[in-house]
């Protein structure tokens, strides 16, 4: 809480291009509940180096991310859009929360493990402490909701015992922040494997639709999705591939997947799968329309960045202020 006002948090990776998946399983859900909210959208670059990256690269991707951000809706005079490392606070709150982390928490979380795997050849101190990072990140702004999906619940649940442990050290100082999950139905699949999520690290690149595809694409990429050879349109676990596309149909639509079944009973898959296209086609052609217009005015958006700057600042900044004093820092003499 900030005042009388219930705060939201949440941020992304500038890492890889958005898919479809990163657009109607979270940056949609954002749009939708961030009026009832005081919110934090950030664009998580201190997170993005744990991995390798090229620096073009990432600076690159980082003001695409944070465009896209205000293109799916959300109003940055409203919402606090901004760069993670723009806001000193998030490093220097994330050391103090090091010192209140063990390693054996730190070891248990899956996606470090994951990881860790995957990068056997850079597992650094930072891809650790990754979630006491993002615990930072929440606790600095006093965030009492956070929407995530379902692979970031354990860096939730390891944020709140280190806002318990260091509320009961301290006394009252964090809000204790509570996931916020989204509609069911949001979590989109591969159209390559609907066992796995869509991606935006997928090497297939018909496995994901991208924010940026043009319909052309798009309709091929959902010509050749993987379905199955039952020649019917049913909303079950027996088959995930026509399932995904019944999800992504209904998302996109706003229907209900009981209705989209209604709508596509008798028909072949041929015909759903163009109709589950278009669809798509329709919920990016307006925001493709509006980032290629918000990528002209380049004055625009550097005032954005640097407004919502300071504004995160200067919330984080009481935190951080209220939490030195906790643990013993000297104050400052002005
Ligand atoms: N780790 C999150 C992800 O990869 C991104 C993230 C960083 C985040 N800090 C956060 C999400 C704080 C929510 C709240 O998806």
């Amino acid at each position: 809480m900030i005042g009388d006002q219930k705060v939201l948090f949440s941020g992304m990776q500038a890492t890889g291009n958005l898919t479809l998946g990163n657009y109607l399983g979270a940056l949609k859900n954002w749009v939708d509940i961030a009026d009832e909210y005081l919110t934090f959208f950030s664009v998580v670059d201190l997170h993005s180096i744990t991995v390798r990256q090229d620096p073009a690269e990432l600076k690159k991707r980082a003001r695409t991310l944070l465009t896209l951000y205000i293109a799916a809706g959300l109003d940055p005079e409203k919402n606090c859009i901004y760069y993670q490392s723009h806001v000193s606070g998030h490093a220097e709150l994330a050391w103090i929360l090091n010192c209140f982390t063990y390693m054996g928490e730190l070891n248990r979380m899956t996606q470090f493990k994951d990881k860790a795997a995957k990068h056997a050849d850079n597992i650094n101190a930072g891809l650790f402490t990754y979630p006491v990072l993002m615990a930072a990140d929440i606790l600095l702004y006093q965030a009492d909701v956070v929407p995530v999906g379902k692979d970031q619940l354990q860096h939730l649940e390891i944020t709140r015992d280190i806002a318990q442990r260091f509320n009961a050290i301290y006394g009252d100082v964090f809000t204790m922040p509570e996931p916020y999950m989204g509609k069911a139905g949001a979590k989109i699949m591969s159209l390559q494997d609907p066992a796995k999520k869509m991606s935006k690290s997928d090497e297939n690149p018909n496995a994901s639709i991208y924010l940026m595809d043009d319909p052309d694409t798009v309709i091929r990429k959902f010509k050749r999705a993987v379905t199955d050879s039952e020649a019917q349109i049913l909303y079950r676990d027996e088959q995930p591939g026509i399932k995904n596309l019944i999800d992504i149909y209904s998302a996109s639509t706003g229907k209900t997947p009981d209705e989209v079944v209604k709508e596509f009973d008798g028909k072949g898959y041929g015909e759903f799968k163009m109709a589950v296209g278009e669809a798509v086609v329709s919920v990016l052609k307006p925001l493709q329309d509006r980032f290629a217009e918000l990528s002209k005015d380049k004055a625009y958006i550097d005032g954005v960045i640097k407004n919502n700057a300071e504004k995160a600042e200067y919330y984080s900044m009481k935190t951080l202020r209220k939490v030195q004093k906790k643990v013993g820092f000297p104050e400052r003499i002005r």
